[in-house]
C-alpha cells in the first residue's frame, strides 16, 4: 500500500518538493512550437506549479521564463515582445529569450546595472514541433531522451495536447493499470460479435490475465498474457519511463514507436502529450476496433472535442466533455449495455476515471490488488529515485543517460513461442519496424 506521506511525496511537484527536483531533472515538452509566433502574444504556462511565459523572439528563438519580471514582479505576459525580446509594459526593462537584460530605460545610463538583472529563464530548445524545457539550475542539460517517437520524421509524427484535470500520477497510472481495459472500454463487448482476426478481442475472451514485470533501465515494464488462439498467447507489454512518459498496448508492437508524457502542470492539473507515428495504429490516430458490424466498440463517437484556448495559466487544449457535464455520460447507453461506462469514446473514458478520482487521489484509502503490481511497483521506483536524489544526490533514470530509454517499447501480438518473456520480447523488438524504415536490429 501506498502511505498518506508516500502519497504526498509521489504527487507533490512544486519548487523544492522531493518529486518537483526530480522532475527538473528532465526535459518536459511544454508547448506545440505552433503556439509560438515570432514576436507574437507570450503564452502564459503552468509547469511544475510554476507561472512562466513562453514566446518566440524576432530571430524565431523561443524562450520560457518566469512570467515575473526581475525589477518589481510586473507580470511579462502584459509586455511588449519586439525586437529580440520580451519589454516589460511597467518601466520598460527589456529580456532576450536567455533572461539577459537587454534595456533599462527607466535608470540614468550612469546608475544602469543591467548585466547585474538577469530573467528566471529556462533552457529551451524544439525537436518534433514541441517545445521542450528544462527547469534545472546551471547549464548542464543532457541531451532529450532517445525515445523512438523523437526519431519519426516531421511528415509522420503526430503530436496531440489534451489537459487533464487531475494529478500526474493518477493521470499515467491508466496507461500501466492494463486490467481495465476489458471493463472500462470494453466491459459491453460481446466477443463472438469481433471479427476473428482483431487481435484485441482477446482482452475480453479472459478478462483476467496473467502478468509479468521486470525493473528495467528507464523505468518498469509488465507484460499481461492470456490464451489465444490454437496454442498462442496474446502478449501486451507497456512501460513507465522516468519521471513522467509511458507507452501503451493500444497498437500491434512492430509499428508503435508512440511515446506519452503526463507532464504535470500543478500538481491537480496535468497536460498530457501524445507523440504517434501516424503509419501506427493509435486509439487517438485511427478507427477504433470495430464489431464484425462496422460500429466501434468503444462508443460512437471518439468524444475528445477541444474548448477553444484561453490565456489562462490552464487555458490550453481542455476537452469539451469534463467534470461539469459528467463527461457526456449516457445513462441510457450504459443501462443498455451499449458502452460500458456510457461514456463515449476511449480517451474519454479514461479521462473521466482519472477525473472522478478527486484532484489528487487519497492513497491510503486505496486497495491495491496483485492486478496493480506494475502500479506499485512504479511508485516504487519514482520514491526510490526521488530519495536517492534528494539524500545522496544520486541522478534519476535517465536524467543524465538519455540512451536508457533505448529499446523501450509497447504494444501487443500473438506468439506461438514457449520461452522467457523477455527473450519473446527481445525478438518482436528485433523484427518491429522502427521510425526510418528499419528494423531494431540493424538500427544501431
Ligand atoms: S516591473 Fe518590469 S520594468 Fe519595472
Ligand atoms: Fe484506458
Amino acid at each position: 500500500m501506498t502511505t498518506a506521506a508516500e502519497g504526498a511525496l509521489l504527487t507533490q511537484v512544486g519548487p523544492g518538493t522531493p518529486m518537483g527536483d526530480l522532475m527538473r531533472r528532465y526535459w518536459i515538452p511544454a508547448a506545440l512550437s505552433s503556439e509560438l509566433e515570432r514576436d507574437g502574444a507570450p503564452v502564459r504556462l503552468k509547469l511544475l506549479g510554476e507561472k512562466l511565459i513562453a514566446l518566440r523572439d524576432s530571430a524565431g528563438r523561443v524562450g520560457v521564463m518566469d512570467h515575473r519580471c526581475p525589477h518589481r514582479c510586473a507580470s511579462l505576459f502584459l509586455g511588449r515582445n519586439e525586437e529580440g525580446g520580451i519589454r516589460c509594459v511597467y518601466h520598460g526593462w527589456k529580456f532576450d529569450v536567455t533572461g539577459a537584460c537587454m534595456e533599462m530605460p527607466s535608470v540614468p545610463p550612469h546608475q544602469d546595472f543591467r548585466a547585474k538583472v538577469r530573467a528566471k529563464a529556462y533552457q529551451a530548445v524544439e525537436r518534433c514541433g514541441i517545445v521542450w524545457v528544462h527547469m534545472g539550475a546551471g547549464a548542464g542539460a543532457p541531451p532529450l531522451p532517445a525515445l523512438d517517437a523523437l526519431d519519426i520524421p516531421e511528415e509522420e509524427l503526430g503530436v496531440s495536447f489534451i489537459q487533464r484535470d487531475c494529478n500526474w500520477l493518477q493521470a499515467l497510472e491508466g496507461d500501466i493499470d492494463t486490467s481495465h481495459f476489458g471493463f472500462l472500454h470494453m466491459g459491453h463487448v460481446d466477443p463472438e460479435r469481433m471479427p476473428e482476426d482483431e487481435p484485441l478481442r482477446h482482452t475480453i475472451t479472459s478478462r483476467a490475465p496473467e502478468y509479468q514485470f521486470i525493473d528495467s533501465a528507464w523505468g518498469t515494464q509488465y507484460a499481461a498474457y492470456r490464451p489465444a488462439d490454437q496454442g498462442g498467447t496474446y502478449w501486451r507489454f507497456g512501460t513507465f519511463m522516468f519521471p513522467f512518459w509511458t507507452q501503451q498496448p493500444s497498437s500491434p508492437f512492430s509499428g508503435n514507436a508512440n511515446a506519452r508524457a503526463w507532464v504535470p502542470l500543478d500538481d491537480e492539473h496535468t497536460m498530457f502529450v501524445f507523440l504517434w507515428w501516424k503509419r501506427g495504429v493509435s486509439a487517438m490516430t485511427e478507427p477504433q476496433p470495430r464489431h464484425k458490424d462496422g460500429t466501434p466498440v468503444g462508443g460512437t463517437t471518439r468524444g475528445n472535442a477541444l474548448l477553444p484556448n484561453t490565456t489562462d495559466w490552464l487555458g490550453r487544449f481542455r476537452m469539451a466533455a469534463n467534470s461539469s457535464n459528467d463527461w457526456g455520460l449516457d445513462r441510457t447507453a450504459q443501462q443498455a449495455g451499449k458502452i460500458y461506462s456510457g461514456i463515449n469514446g476511449i480517451h474519454l473514458q479514461d479521462q473521466a476515471i482519472t477525473e472522478s478520482m478527486e484532484p489528487i487521489v487519497e492513497h491510503s484509502f486505496e486497495h491495491l490488488a496483485p492486478s496493480d503490481h506494475m502500479i506499485a511497483r512504479t511508485r516504487r521506483r519514482l520514491l526510490m529515485a526521488a530519495r536517492a536524489l534528494g539524500e545522496k544526490g544520486i541522478p534519476p533514470p535517465g536524467a543524465e543517460d538519455s540512451g536508457v530509454y533505448r529499446g523501450a517499447r509497447s504494444g501487443f501480438f500473438v506468439s506461438n513461442e514457449v520461452s522467457d518473456w523477455q527473450e519473446i520480447y527481445a525478438r518482436q523488438l528485433a523484427m518491429a519496424a522502427r521510425p526510418g524504415g528499419i528494423a531494431q536490429a540493424n538500427a544501431d
